[in-house]
């Protein structure tokens, strides 16, 4: 794998480019398609490595997976689902989150389940206690083992009622994940209720599923005995839609990003408009361009939806290191989420983190030692550095500010970046940009 991506930066990205399904929902759906007794079909699906790993799973797990990756059409049958070797599943351990989403599915289909240790980003301690906990409560008995958890539902699964202390996004799909196939009703209290999951919710209605979303953050969901397989267009991106906006508005650029769709960009659309970048909604997407003169500083806090996303943070933290004044961010669902910023000081830009909850409510974090608040100073020209990818989207953020800064940049440990960043060297070529891989 070409792991280092050399970048002469400075250049204003212009251009056209796509974007498929959501990394975050795409790789649910496969899992919901175990629940299924026949085949599933999911389109839109992009070319990234969590559907490569997600794949890989569902395969030890015997379920048949075609994909059209051209198409971006994905076809898996569960039919012959069958529990994998602990040692292959290990070999999977540290690579994503997803595994601990087929808990449901496969106390379902076979009655046990083991996951191995997780991977994902270092973006905070990321504890699965949420995860078991629900799993118990339907009844599940969960053992820590040397190599993971095993998990088993000797006596089957019975529906519940849980209130999550918070409304975690992966928590609530494996609430979901378990629930529909329960036996009788379970209910959720401070259920999340992103973009990603109502898709999965579409799904699994699509599958014999009976789930109603009720105000103030309810999920009602009667279990059924059977599900059947479904075809569904995933929901497109957001992520990277607004990653690539960022980067068009650091580099003083015009970038329309076809498969944006603004209901589920609402807030991100906000703040951009109040930085001082510009937009226009189109039927095949969004054009997002610096439009000249300064960019504006913020108080921002990220928040669950419908708030400010906190994948959306990094990458528009760099746009804000250009923006006049002092910016204030508070990241509110991650405690370490400011680790990629030493990087962007290197280049030149002036930020300093803190352990308070700076310019909005105190969240969780205030009391404990996390550096979860950011104050930016700029505007900041940033210089080419040599830097390290820490993670999916502060790499993105890194390959941003080396695009955005003077000189050339090395930015290392790319590979990460195609985690959840379809074609992202083939963009970054249609954008003008000026870089070599190797
Ligand atoms: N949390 C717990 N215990 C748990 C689960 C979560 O304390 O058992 C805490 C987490 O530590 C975190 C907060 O709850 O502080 C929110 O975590 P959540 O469960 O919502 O996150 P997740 O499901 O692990 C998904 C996305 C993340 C995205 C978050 C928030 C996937 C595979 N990952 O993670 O995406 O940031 O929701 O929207 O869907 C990314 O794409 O780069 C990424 C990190």
């Amino acid at each position: 794998m070409q792991d280092v991506l050399h970048v002469n930066g400075g250049t204003p990205l212009h251009g056209e480019i796509t974007v498929r399904g959501a990394k975050n929902f795409v790789s649910k759906a496969m899992v919901a398609a175990l629940l299924g007794d026949g085949p599933s079909v999911l389109r839109n699906v992009p070319v990234i490595r969590d559907v490569g790993v997600v794949t890989g799973l569902l395969e030890l797990h015997g379920v048949d997976v075609v994909a059209d990756t051209q198409a971006g059409v994905l076809t898996l049958d569960p039919s012959k689902v069958e529990s994998a070797h602990v040692a292959d599943i290990d070999a999977h351990a540290g690579s994503s989150r997803i595994p601990i989403l087929f808990c449901g599915p496969l106390l379902h289909r076979l009655g046990e389940a083991f996951i191995p240790d997780l991977g994902g980003c270092r973006i905070g301690d990321r504890p699965i206690n949420y995860h078991l906990d629900i799993l118990r409560q339907f009844g599940a008995i969960v053992e820590k083992r040397e190599q993971g958890i095993h998990i088993h539902a000797p006596r089957g699964l019975f529906g519940t009622k849980v209130e999550l202390p918070y409304p975690s996004v992966g928590a609530t799909e494996q609430l979901l994940l378990t629930a529909v196939r329960a036996d009788g009703i379970t209910e959720l209290t401070n259920a999340a209720i992103e973009p990603e999951i109502l898709d999965l919710i579409n799904v699994l209605q699509k599958m014999g599923a009976v789930i109603s979303v009720d105000t103030d953050r309810v999920i009602r969901i009667e279990g059924v005995p059977r599900l059947s397989g479904y075809r569904h267009t995933a929901l497109s991106d957001r992520i990277e839609a607004a990653s690539w906006a960022s980067a068009a508005l650091a580099t003083h650029g015009d970038v329309m990003v076809r498969g944006a769709s603004q209901p589920e960009m609402t807030a991100f659309l906000n703040t951009f408009r109040k930085v001082g970048g510009e937009f226009e909604v189109e039927d095949e997407g969004i054009r997002f361009f610096h439009p000249g003169g300064d960019l504006r500083s913020i108080v921002l806090e990220t928040d669950v939806h419908p708030g400010f996303m906190t994948d959306w943070q990094q990458p528009l933290v760099v746009a804000l290191t250009q923006a006049k004044g002092l910016s204030i961010v508070h990241e509110t669902v991650y405690e370490n989420r400011f680790g990629f910023t030493d990087a962007l000081r290197g280049m030149g830009a002036t930020i300093q983190v803190y352990r308070e909850c700076l310019g909005g409510h105190p969240c969780r974090f205030g009391q404990r030692n996390f550096y979860h608040s950011a104050v930016i100073s700029g505007p900041t020209p940033l210089a080419g550095a040599d830097i390290e990818v820490p993670d999916l989207r502060g790499g993105f953020s890194h390959l941003i500010a080396a695009l955005t800064a003077k000189g050339s940049s090395s930015v290392r440990g790319i590979g990460l970046i195609d985690r959840g960043y379809e074609f992202f060297t083939e963009k970054l070529t249609a954008l003008g940009a000026e870089f070599s891989r190797d």
